[in-house]
């Protein structure tokens, strides 16, 4: 029977390195704050309970964890004495909890779940585990004191460690898991008698050791536990990010021409079969279903994409964008918010936002859904096999009906009825012989300058 979870996530430091007025752990890795990678991370191994550490000099994280987390969430840690500290700053909200808790940090949006769901396998029948890695280069880290049998024996922070601690390649990645009650009966007993005059999270593991609890440590890969601290290494998180979000896509039989320059969400689903070509973005909340094709230099979030549709090259798919099989969408046309039915399509340059399109329509060149009054959005619907002719103003609200045909050039302002034509334009005059005569009057004899 498995056991009950909590996580705990710190995120009480300062972050002064980003140079930013926002708080670092809310800037963004594939398009998702890096403490919502941490808190889709605990909801992934299931956990009952999260509390997020927050320190008090950043009241947006905190209001973001209590959206995401609810108000018992939430735990201040005002000052910030260390990461033992930061823990035991949790431990009220998670008051009747029973079960393992595990320690997470909000700056480290690489952890893949696979590898908390290996350490807390590592901790079955143990009372104590930590996830570490070998390090290309060890500086800064705490390092991890096997002892006899592979127990580790205790953790030494980097700044006080002596020069054969300092030799050990083993580090700790700052993820531990051990059981609620006693990791905070450990946490109790834990000073601050080292080099930074911090409570250190790490010194549980010697306790631990000291009264007879067994500990263990699981090896995870280093690029795992990526922190970012700077700009670069946001850089740093956000390029390993979507390299893995390529090679997965590629896994799952997606089509991509050149990877490098097609960029994912953290949370975009792609079907089998789909291409994508050169030069795309995806922004969060994007699925494409099956044997669809995304053109070159596309841009697209929060958009549905149904089988086979056909989308850019140069489309811009916003938020509220639901396309059904078969949908065409062209060159330099923009949706927002609205529904294509199936095989509905605008080839070229055109805006559709808020609007209805009913099945097969067709949107020509240049057509333009006036959704906007500078207060409200107003809505436009159009029917099934509707033909809205190029150049159209479509101001809505609007209606325009099955099988209609729209004059190309047209405003339209009321209903189309269904079946019928409507055009709303000036009405074409000629003038006999004027273009003509306009040129003669206007070209002066030959040879003359
Ligand atoms: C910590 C570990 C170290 C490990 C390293 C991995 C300790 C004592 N050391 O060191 O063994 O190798 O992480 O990156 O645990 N935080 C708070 N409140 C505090 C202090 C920190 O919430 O009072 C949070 C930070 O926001 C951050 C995390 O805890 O998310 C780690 O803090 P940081 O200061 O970066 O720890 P390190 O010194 O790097
Ligand atoms: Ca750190």
């Amino acid at each position: 029977m498995s056991r009950a979870r909590a996580a705990i996530i710190l995120a009480a430091g300062q972050g002064t390195r980003m140079k930013s007025e926002l708080p670092k752990v809310l800037h963004r890795v594939g398009g998702l704050a890096m403490l919502g990678w941490a808190i889709t991370a605990a909801a992934r191994l299931g956990c009952a309970r999260t509390v997020m550490v927050v320190g008090a000099h950043a009241p947006q994280v905190r209001a973001h964890a209590a959206k995401a987390l609810g108000e018992g969430g939430v735990a201040v840690q005002d000052p910030p004495l260390g990461t033992g500290h930061a823990v035991r700053a949790a431990e009220a909200a998670l008051k009747g909890f029973a079960g393992d808790v595990i320690v997470l940090y909000a700056d480290t949006p690489l952890l893949r779940p696979e590898t908390l769901e290996a350490l807390l396998a590592g901790r079955a029948g143990k009372a104590l585990a930590v996830l570490g890695f070998e390090a290309a280069d060890p500086t800064g880290y705490g390092r991890l004191v096997l002892g006899a049998g592979g127990a580790v024996e205790r953790i030494v922070e980097h700044k006080d460690a002596t020069e054969a601690e300092r030799a050990i390649g083993l580090c700790n990645s700052g993820v531990l898991c051990a059981d609620a009650a006693i990791l905070f009966q450990l946490l109790a007993r834990v000073g601050n008698n080292n080099a930074k005059g911090e409570y250190y999270l790490t010194d549980v593991v010697g306790l631990a050791r000291a009264d007879g609890i067994s500990t263990h440590v699981v090896r995870g890969e280093q690029s795992e536990f990526i922190g970012v601290n700077s700009r670069a290494e946001l850089a740093g998180a956000e390029a390993a990010f979507q390299a893995r979000a390529r090679a997965a896509a590629m896994d799952s039989g997606v089509t991509l021409i050149d990877p490098a320059s097609v960029f994912f969400a953290h949370d975009t689903a792609i079907a089998a079969d789909v291409v994508i070509e050169p030069n795309v973005f995806f922004g969060p909340g994007v699925r494409i279903a099956k044997g669809a094709r995304i053109k070159a230099f596309s841009h697209i979030e929060g958009a549905e994409i149904g089988e086979d549709a056909q989308i850019g090259p140069f489309a811009r798919l916003r938020p509220g964008a639901k396309l059904g099989a078969g949908v065409k969408i062209g060159n330099f046309v923009e949706v927002k918010n609205s529904s294509f039915g199936p095989k509905a399509q605008a080839s070229h340059l055109a805006y559709i936002g808020d609007a209805e399109v009913g099945a097969r329509a067709n949107l020509g060149a240049g057509t333009i859904t006036c959704n906007y009054d500078g207060f409200e959005k107003h809505k436009t619907v159009i029917g099934e096999d509707a033909f809205i002719g190029s150049n159209t103003a479509l101001v809505a609200p609007v209606k325009v009906g099955a099988r209609a045909y729209v004059g190309s050039g047209s405003v339209i302002t009321k209903e189309a009825p269904d079946g019928a034509l409507a055009v709303a334009r000036a009405k074409q005059r000629d003038i006999p012989g004027w273009a003509d005569a306009f040129r003669a009057k206007q070209q002066k004899p030959r040879g003359d300058k």
